[in-house]
């Protein structure tokens, strides 16, 4: 075994010349890895031990071995997040890979490394959505066989996208009524067929995969960052570039942006192992993740990460935000990082930060909602039952004495009921500004209509949000 080195840019990466050609497929002995990367991982066995944690070794091998198959996503500077910070903030356009998500790095980097053996009994996962489209391409790229496992749920437009970019490698089979239901059909699968699965996040060349996303970053700058903002579902992203930036570029800031309603990395942090958390809210679908890996976990424990829990709702504005100012489209967890960096991270003018978006699958029937929740976190929209009196000429007062000049009713629910003295309204109120509400809520208490507020945290409010 020999040192090598690739330059790339500004960065000379040192490898040894046994991983890069690994890297390349190349590798007669593909039982073993390298003893001076201590990894000491199985190539050859079908499921390799997950408590091998990759090197920042096997990450710069991953790097060498996705070039030509993701594309070198751009690193652009945010003029929009520069001037909110004070800061320079570059944001990582993965939602320009050719699956619209960085999640084809993890899944390409597990499939080109399987031994002959495997290719005959396939390959096989479970996942709604980046996933799966990521495990497509590589299966397409890489000639082999592919079943994906879906929850009843997941629309026909990402079924549809799924297929596509399987060319015809890929199956997609109806899992039960849940994710969970479908990743528990994928393992019955694997066991019983003996295709080998594929793991979204815990799996030390997932993790490896994802965590060439840090060195492109850093090959892109031409130096370390000192900020680096980043999404965290299962946390393979976080893992793979936490291993690869403590190893080479320990001074690094590294933060992790998890969904307020799943933040399971958090969780695991707080109890010190993965524990599934009871209820979890689903709308950042991509990071939206019950319970975290083992691997990942023990990675960002040992790491020394900080975790931000960023509200829906701002996630929301900051998905209009790209869109509107930036022309972006970005998902729900893609927007995380940049809603984090402005709502949770602060920042020292100056510093350079860059934010991981990580995906733009984003469905074009999901925009009411957003705009919905974002005006809600704005909190320029609110709900209230108004008692109405049961008299001609009620809804008027209300309008002209109760609501501001701009203030706009936005939802209207009455039944007239002709044997009661008063009845409820359901009334969904947009106003122009924020501020706008304390005056609201005081010619509210001067009318004689009684008026209750719908709190945030009513189970009633979750359904009309
Ligand atoms: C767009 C997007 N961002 C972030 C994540 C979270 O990634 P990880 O599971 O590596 O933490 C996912 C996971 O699927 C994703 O699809």
């Amino acid at each position: 075994m020999a040192w090598g080195g690739i330059r790339l840019r500004g960065l000379r990466l040192v490898i040894w010349y046994d991983v890069l050609a690994l890297a390349h497929g190349e590798s007669s002995h593909p039982g073993t890895r390298g003893p001076g990367d201590g990894v000491g991982l199985t190539l050859g066995a079908v499921t390799s031990t997950l408590t091998a944690r990759p090197s920042a070794v096997d990450i710069e091998a991953a790097f060498v071995r996705l070039r030509g198959v993701v594309t070198e996503t751009p690193l652009r500077r945010s003029v929009r997040l520069s001037e909110a910070t004070g800061a320079q903030v570059w944001v990582k356009r993965e939602d320009l890979q050719p699956v619209r998500s960085y999640k084809l790095r993890g899944a390409y980097n597990v499939i080109a490394q399987l031994p002959d053996a495997a290719r005959e009994r396939g390959v096989v996962c479970a996942s709604a959505g980046n996933h799966a489209q990521g495990f497509a391409y590589a299966c397409a790229r890489l000639g082999y066989e592919g079943r994906v496992y879906v929850p009843r749920t997941t629309p026909r437009q990402k079924r549809e996208r799924i297929l596509a970019l399987g060319e015809g490698h890929v199956q997609i089979i109806v899992g039960g009524d849940t994710y969970d239901d479908a990743a528990a059909s994928s393992v019955e699968d694997a066991e019983r067929t003996g295709a080998t699965p594929v793991p979204a996040f815990n799996h030390p060349d997932t993790i490896a995969g994802q965590g060439t996303l840090a060195v492109e970053i850093v090959d892109q700058l031409g130096h370390a960052p000192d900020v680096l903002v980043l999404p965290v579902g299962g946390g393979g992203m976080l893992a793979g570039c936490a291993t690869w930036l403590r190893s080479r570029h320990p001074g690094v800031r590294l933060v992790g942006a998890e969904p307020a309603g799943a933040a399971s990395m958090a969780a695991a942090l707080t109890a010190g192992e993965p524990l599934d958390l009871d209820d979890i809210e689903t709308f950042v679908d991509g990071a939206a993740v019950r319970r975290v890996g083992e691997l990942t976990f023990e990675i960002a424990r040992d790491s020394g990460v900080e975790l931000v829990a960023v509200d829906e709702g701002r996630i929301c504005t900051e998905i209009l935000d790209l869109y509107q100012v930036d022309g972006v489209i970005a998902e729900p967890a893609g927007a995380l990082s940049s809603a984090a960096l402005l709502d949770k991270v602060s920042v020292t003018p100056g510093q350079e930060v860059v934010v991981v978006l990580s995906g733009g699958n984003n469905d074009v029937s999901r925009y009411a909602e957003i705009v919905e929740r974002s005006l809600v976190n704005l909190g320029r929209k609110h709900y209230f039952l108004v008692n109405f009196p049961q008299e001609p000429g009620a809804l008027r007062r209300f309008v002209d004495e109760v609501l501001g000049p701009d203030d706009d009713i936005a939802l209207f629910e009455y039944v007239k009921r002709s044997n009661r003295e008063t009845g409820p309204a359901l009334v969904g109120i947009e106003l122009g500004r924020k501020e706008d509400l304390e005056g609201l809520l005081l010619r509210m208490d001067e009318s004689n209509m009684v008026v209750e507020r719908i709190p945030a945290d009513s189970p009633f409010y979750r359904f009309l949000v």
